[in-house]
């Protein structure tokens, strides 16, 4: 039906601009959306049939109130016009007479226009005839759609008795190819056609580059992947190789102990971590074939990328002596530290836990670093785990993008420029840093970032240079310097999106019509 209509209507532009040229779409079709005006008028001018320009204009219109002026009467002039009519109206029943809205709105002005006067407790009128001037000016807006007087306009649309709006109209005139109905058009070519030489004259049907596809009931990638793969693109653009993230569980020694996290520390309570019951016990930190297969492709485009830096030379890791150093480093001090001198437990050490930062990948690729040292940069974007009370902005999963840069001789400044640099890749500029404090990084910073279209500060990073109890008994020399940072995917992705419940963007509340609609994003777009 739509299209048989809208048919008619590309008939009724070419039957009209037969007599009259130039059309204007808001007076010659006044009841007709404008919108359908403009697929009319696109189908004729695509055929080189009329030729067309838009205008923008502003329209008033009524609202309800004003409707009901315009069929009654202002306020004022109810008000006025009852008290002529009864000659006087005690001021406690002009409610009862006009209305109470009508009695209140109207008897100050009545009486501001010197057309009623009070006589004791009554009302008496003072002119024997007034003009309804409101009533006049919402009659020439409901005839015209706007008011020769602008002044008087404005005051209406403060009074919320009429309301602007934008409208786009259009002046039409003949086109070249103007005829009173559209030829009969043909969308195929045949092989008859090429032939002979009809393909010359037949009359073929225009493309349409502005119609939009049928829309495709196919899978789509969810926002916070579009958002990783940006990420992603940074990182790689910069020669980071990324750390193989693919296990979730981990075991106390890897996602603490390692990190110089104390078996104190309140991280590693169950308020803030999911312990894992089956199996109950990891095994003591080894040489394991699959991860070792992961790191070894790892490394691979490391080197490759940092090929003028390479150092050959390598050292196997010992994982039992890895265990005792880093006992002895918590326990009782070791590598130039004091420690934190408490009895360090194996077992606490080899519960599993679901990881609750990515830093515990870090500490295996640093590690594994150790065998060979020299220049890296890794970095990775997946899940962790925390037990956390679900809110607007917090989920007990969600995503951390990490990054870690490995190279002789950094600097807590270089740090600095390096984030400045990353995040101006978002369009995120003037950072400022907090320090903070982590147990394995010293110095430790919070990152803000002030964000133009939201107008304010946001905290969108942790970060620091890791701790030489944490590195040297990894077996890295004391001159290798490394530091990393981290920010969750969910932050950026919901500024991005427009989002301000993060329950909306993952977990059973979350709208799959939403998720496959939205495209792709640019982070350094603001
Ligand atoms: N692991 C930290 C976090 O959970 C982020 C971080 C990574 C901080 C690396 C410093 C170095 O927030």
């Amino acid at each position: 039906p739509v299209q048989s209509q809208d048919r008619n209507l590309t008939q009724d532009v070419l039957d009209l601009l037969d007599t009259k040229s130039p059309l204007q779409s808001s007076e010659d079709f006044p009841s007709i959306p404008q919108k359908d005006i403009k697929g009319a008028l696109d189908r004729l001018a695509s055929r080189s049939m009329v030729e067309y320009v838009a205008k923008d204009t502003e329209e008033a219109v009524l609202s309800e109130e004003a409707q009901t002026i315009l069929a009654n009467g202002s306020h004022e002039f109810r008000v006025w016009s009852a008290v002529k009519d009864a000659g006087k109206i005690l001021i406690k029943d002009l409610g009862n007479v006009v209305g109470t809205e009508a009695a209140n709105v109207g008897q100050g002005n009545a009486f501001k226009n010197k057309w009623i006067k009070k006589d004791g407790d009554s009302f008496i009128p003072i002119k024997d005839d007034v003009k309804d001037t409101t009533r006049d000016q919402l009659r020439e807006v409901s005839e015209t759609k706007s008011l020769s007087d602008a002044k008087a306009l404005k005051e209406l649309k403060k009074r919320k008795l009429v309301v602007l709006t934008k409208v786009i109209t259009y002046t039409v005139t003949k086109g070249p190819k103007y005829a009173k109905e559209i030829p009969v058009e043909v969308t195929d070519l045949t092989a008859d056609m090429l032939a002979g030489d009809k393909w010359e004259t037949t009359n073929f049907k225009p493309y349409n580059f502005n119609a939009l596809g049928a829309s495709q009931d196919a899978g789509a990638l969810h926002p916070l992947m579009k958002v990783r793969q940006e990420f992603r693109t940074i990182f790689f653009n910069q020669g980071f190789v990324e750390m193989p993230t693919g296990h979730f569980v981990d075991s106390g020694f890897w996602n603490f102990d390692a990190l110089f996290v104390p078996q104190q520390h309140p991280a590693r309570d169950m308020q803030d971590t999911f312990f894992i019951s089956d199996p109950p016990k990891a095994d003591k930190p080894r040489a394991d074939p699959e991860t070792e297969a992961q790191l070894d492709a790892m490394e691979d485009s490391s080197k490759r990328l940092f090929a003028s830096s390479q150092n050959t030379e390598v050292k196997p890791r010992d994982y039992e002596k890895y265990w005792k150093d880093v006992q002895a480093v918590h326990q009782d001090g070791a590598f130039s530290s004091i420690g934190y001198r408490y009895p360090w437990s194996a077992d606490e050490c080899l519960r599993l836990v679901l990881r609750t930062h990515t830093t515990a990948v870090s500490t295996w690729v640093l590690h594994r670093l150790a065998e060979n040292p020299r220049p890296a940069r890794y970095f990775s974007i997946d899940r962790v785990f925390r037990n956390e009370t679900v809110d607007a902005t917090h989920l007990a999963e969600f995503h951390q993008v990490e990054g870690v840069i490995a190279d002789f001789g950094l600097t807590l400044g270089g740090l600095m420029k390096f984030l400045e640099d990353f995040f101006a890749k978002m369009g995120l500029h003037d950072l400022r840093f907090k320090p903070a404090y982590n147990p394995y990084t010293e110095p430790s910073m919070e990152i803000f970032g002030f964000h133009k279209g939201l107008k304010r500060w946001l905290e969108i990073g942790n970060s620091g240079m890791f701790r030489p109890e944490m590195l040297e008994p990894m077996g890295l020399p004391k001159d290798l310097r490394v530091y990393g940072f981290g920010l969750s995917l969910e932050r950026p992705t919901m500024m991005k999106y427009g989002v301000d419940n993060i329950r909306e963007l993952l977990g059973h509340k979350s709208d799959l019509k939403w998720i496959r609609e939205q495209p792709a994003v640019r982070l350094e777009k603001e």
